[in-house]
This record gives C-alpha cells, sequence and structure tokens, in this order.
C-alpha cells in the first residue's frame, strides 16, 4: 500500500516508518518539521536500504494535500502530525486547538475529496481521563482531560467517528497510546525533545548523559505501592509494528475500530528508574518533589483487545526499553544535531 504518514519525522512516525518500509509498504511523509529533524527520515532510509518520499508542509496546507494525493494514490493515512507538550498546552491552547483540530479537519477533507478513506489516528490513554479503575479497556469510558492537549485528542476521536459514522465508506482505526519510551535498537533513532524533556523517560536520559543534573520525581504520596506515579510504558518499536497491524485491520474494512496500544504492565516511577540503573548501568540522582498538576496516580492498559483483533502484543519488556533508550541518549548525546 502507498501510505502517507504524517508528521512522520517525529519520534514514532520515524519509527513507524521504518517498519512500514521493512513490511514492503511505500511511504510519503508529510511534515512540517516543528519538532523534528529530517535527519531522521535519512536514519530511516539508512536502518532499511530503502527510499521514502518527503514533503516538507503542513497539513493545514490544502494546496499540499492536493499536490500530494493527485501525484499518486494514496491508500492510507496514519496520522501523526500534531503538537503534543502537555503543558505547553495550557500557555498556548488557540495553537494547540487551531494546529491539532483545524489541521486534522483539513487533512481529513483532502482525503475524502481524493477518495482516500482510511485513517489510523494517533490518541492517548489521555482521553481516559482520571479513570475510575485500572487496567483501563476500550469500554472504559473516557473522562475530563485536565489540559488542552488532551482535549485535542479526545475531541478529534469523536470528530472521526462522526465522519465515520455519516460515511461507512470510511475506515478510521484510532489507536490510544500509552507511555512510548525506547528508541531503535540500532541506536540511530531516538526521541529527541526540544530543551528539557516534560516525559520521564527522556529526561532519566539526559541526567545519565550529564546534561542534566538530578531527577525531580513528582510526589511520593499516590496512592500506589511505592507512591510514585505508575505508567504502562510501551517500547516505540512495538508501538510502530502495533501500526502496521492496525493497517492489516484498515484491509479488512474496519469501519471504526478503537484500540488501547500498551503493555499492560504498570510501573512506577522509581521502578523506572531501578531498571534503567541495572540495565544501564547508569546511576539516576532524585529528589522528591511535589506532585505536577494535572498527574493522575496510575494509568495502565488491558490491550486484550489489541491482541485479538490485530494480532499484535508488545514484546519488548522493560530492560530493552531502558537499554535502547540509552543506547540512542548516549550515542546522539544532542540527538539529530550531533
Ligand atoms: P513528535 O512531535 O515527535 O511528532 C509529531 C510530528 O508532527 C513532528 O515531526 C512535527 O514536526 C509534526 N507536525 C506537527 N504539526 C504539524 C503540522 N501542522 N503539519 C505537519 N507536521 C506537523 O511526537 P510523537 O511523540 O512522535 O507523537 C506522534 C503523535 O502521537 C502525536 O499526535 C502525539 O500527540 C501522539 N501521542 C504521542 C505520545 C507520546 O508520549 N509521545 C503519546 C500518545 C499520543
Ligand atoms: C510519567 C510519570 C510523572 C517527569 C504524558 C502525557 C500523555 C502522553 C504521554 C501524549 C508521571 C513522572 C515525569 C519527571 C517525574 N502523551 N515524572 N519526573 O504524564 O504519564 O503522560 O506523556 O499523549 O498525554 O500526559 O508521562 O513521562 O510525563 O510522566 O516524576 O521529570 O513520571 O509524574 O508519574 P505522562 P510523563
Amino acid at each position: 500500500m502507498r501510505i502517507l504518514v504524517t508528521g512522520g519525522a517525529g519520534y514514532i512516525g520515524s519509527h513507524t516508518c521504518v517498519e512500514l518500509l521493512n513490511e514492503g509498504h511505500e511511504v510519503v511523509v508529510l511534515d512540517n518539521l516543528s519538532n523534528s529533524s529530517e535527519v531522521s527520515l535519512d536514519r530511516v532510509k539508512e536502518l532499511t536500504g530503502k527510499e521514502l518520499d518527503f514533503c516538507k508542509g503542513d497539513i493545514r496546507d490544502r494546496d499540499v494535500l492536493k499536490k500530494l494525493f493527485s501525484e499518486k494514490p494514496v491508500d492510507a493515512v496514519i496520522h501523526f502530525a500534531g503538537l503534543k507538550a502537555v503543558g505547553e498546552s495550557v500557555q498556548k491552547p488557540w495553537e494547540y486547538y487551531e494546529n491539532n483540530i483545524s489541521g486534522t479537519l483539513i487533512l481529513v477533507d483532502e482525503m475524502r475529496k481524493a477518495g482516500c478513506k482510511n485513517i489510523i489516528f494517533s490518541s492517548s490513554s489521555t482521553v481516559y481521563g482520571t479513570p475510575e479503575k485500572v487496567p483501563v479497556t476500550e469500554q472504559t469510558p473516557k473522562g475530563s482531560c485536565t489540559n488542552p492537549y488532551g482535549w485535542t485528542k479526545s475531541m478529534l476521536e469523536q470528530i472521526l467517528s462522526d465522519i465515520q459514522a455519516a460515511d461507512s465508506e470510511w475506515n478510521v482505526i484510532l489507536l490510544r497510546y500509552f507511555n512510548p519510551i525506547g528508541a531503535h535498537p540500532s541506536g540511530r533513532m531516538g526521541e529527541d525533545p526540544n530543551g528539557i524533556p516534560n516525559n520521564l523517560m527522556p529526561y532519566i536520559t539526559q541526567v545519565a548523559v550529564g546534561k542534566l543534573e538530578r531527577l525531580g520525581v513528582f510526589g511520593d504520596d499516590y496512592d500506589t505501592p511505592d507512591g510514585t506515579g505508575v505508567r504502562d510504558y510501551i517500547h516505540v518499536v512495538d508501538l510502530a509494528v502495533g501500526h502496521v497491524a492496525a493497517l492489516k485491520k484498515i484491509e479488512e474494512k474496519a469501519g471504526l475500530k478503537i484500540y488501547n496500544l500498551g503493555t499492560g504492565t504498570g510501573y512506577s516511577v522509581l521502578d523506572i528508574v531501578h531498571a534503567f540503573e541495572e540495565a544501564t548501568g547508569q546511576k539516576i540522582p532524585y529528589d522528591i518533589k511535589p506532585r505536577r498538576a494535572g498527574d493522575i496516580a496510575e494509568n495502565y492498559a488491558d490491550a486484550t483487545l489489541a491482541k485479538e483483533e490485530l494480532g499484535w502484543e508488545a514484546k519488548y519488556g522493560i530492560r530493552e526499553m531502558c537499554q535502547d533508550s540509552w543506547r540512542w541518549q548516549s550515542q546522539n548525546p544532542n540527538g539529530y544535531k550531533s
């Protein structure tokens, strides 16, 4: 299939391009590089020995989309493009709603005009809000989000579901990712955040590589086994493979489907610190800090449905996630800039 990967130069998108090319798909990436580097795509080509098409452009630009769809028919879109920094979204809600929601509306409109009605959308476990019980299944009711970023995911899920309900030619798969970490095992690709990382694993690896001094652990008084927050960390390569599995489902005329992509296991912040130290031999000094606004105590997936219907399950464990994150960070201390 020829797949348009929006946001394909980013962290999850670039890893997904590798898996798509390895499976024999043709890939065209559309990315405005607002949070990524084209070097990631050079690495995709290096690792797969295959070519892909790259268009530097914006999903909000109708002319770019028209050109892209008319040049060569696209069979399906995997839609990663979006802004994703939770804290920034609180400061810049308009920018988040405009980029993520207007961008997706324009993309989907140009898709239907071009006769391409297959989309896989990057959603997030954040749509569950503060779940009443864990693990969460896809039947767990969506909750109230604590930030505009989360609302863009929740609203886009609704928008795409309504579009599919109105026109059964659409196949829409909403993938709710839990906490992606890790990197390509080669050490050539990984997460390259701008500035000081907001997320746990990139913060830890930057402490380990000496760019940051100490980790702050946000709260140790949650109702969890060691008091620190519990999440479902998933290796980015497993996540990427999940998209290839979802594409197969699209080919079966999926209609509307929603899947959790997680491992089903929760780890606390201190579990991750200790697992990282054991897997890499690097010591991570940390201080207990106050809780971070908007954080929840725990969230992890029931990933049974993806296993049953997509034949997909996560293969990598926490040790590999830590080792691969560290291999990437230690070999590329400045990310794609080095
Ligand atoms: P990322 O920032 O690395 O990748 C997103 C890419 O989209 C970037 O390359 C960016 O340049 C591009 N982009 C942004 N706005 C664009 C626009 N208007 N037009 C074209 N390109 C644009 O993020 P990621 O971690 O790879 O996340 C990919 C998707 O998965 C996002 O939609 C994100 O919200 C979602 N998601 C991420 C996580 C996570 O923890 N990383 C968890 C759940 C869901
Ligand atoms: C994990 C745990 C923190 C940093 C976010 C988004 C979510 C999804 C994934 C996109 C929490 C603790 C963190 C630090 C810490 N993204 N922590 N010190 O908050 O679960 O999810 O990314 O959809 O929408 O909200 O991930 O990696 O930020 O935090 O103690 O310096 O680590 O409190 O318990 P989170 P995270």
